[in-house]
């Protein structure tokens, strides 16, 4: 092969290797997690209590977790984070703690209405594995993330946690 072809092939298989690959960012996955929380918040707040309308409740719940399990694995798929991407993802967190608060605050408000339709340890339980899943992807990107950022995760996390922890004793 001459020198001149085995360069223009090296630059096509260069060519391929460069083509676009469709990268999930954790930003992204943050973005989506705090709007999933906030239909789940007016979703609660704008429930009449009855059974039929509790159903897409637990559609919400579900989209929760599925999107903190996106989280987690983009999180833990990445190499460690640059300083920006870890600027950006740390205020993404400490933003959305006081709305997971108020969340629970209004689910906990909430708590006789689910008793009255039997949904009590369902909520308990869906609560337990929110709080899991949050607790996993907390860790996963104080790994990622810069070390002044991964204390303000942590105090996040810390808070994050013992709304979890009322509103589980709440049910
Ligand atoms: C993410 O990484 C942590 C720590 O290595 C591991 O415990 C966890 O199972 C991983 N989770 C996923 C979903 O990849």
């Amino acid at each position: 092969m001459s020198g001149k072809l085995l360069t223009i092939v090296l630059l096509g298989l260069g060519l391929v290797n460069a083509s676009p690959i469709v990268k999930r960012s954790v930003a992204t996955d943050i973005t989506t997690i705090t709007s999933d929380v906030q239909k789940l918040d007016s979703d609660v707040t704008g429930w009449d209590g009855s059974l039929l309308t509790a159903l897409p409740l637990l559609s919400d719940v579900t989209t929760i977790k599925d999107d903190i399990n996106t989280a987690i694995t983009d999180t833990n798929s990445s190499s460690a984070f640059s300083s920006s991407d870890s600027t950006t993802v740390t205020n993404e967190i400490v933003a959305l703690q006081p709305i997971i608060a108020t969340t629970l605050n209004d689910l906990v408000a909430k708590a006789s209405d689910v008793s009255a339709i039997g949904f009590t340890s369902t909520v308990q339980s869906n609560l337990e594995d929110l709080k899991t899943l949050a607790d996993q992807l907390t860790a996963a990107l104080d790994s990622k993330v810069t070390s002044s950022d991964a204390s303000s995760i942590e105090t996040a996390a810390t808070a994050i946690d013992s709304s979890f922890a009322s509103a589980i004793s709440a049910y």
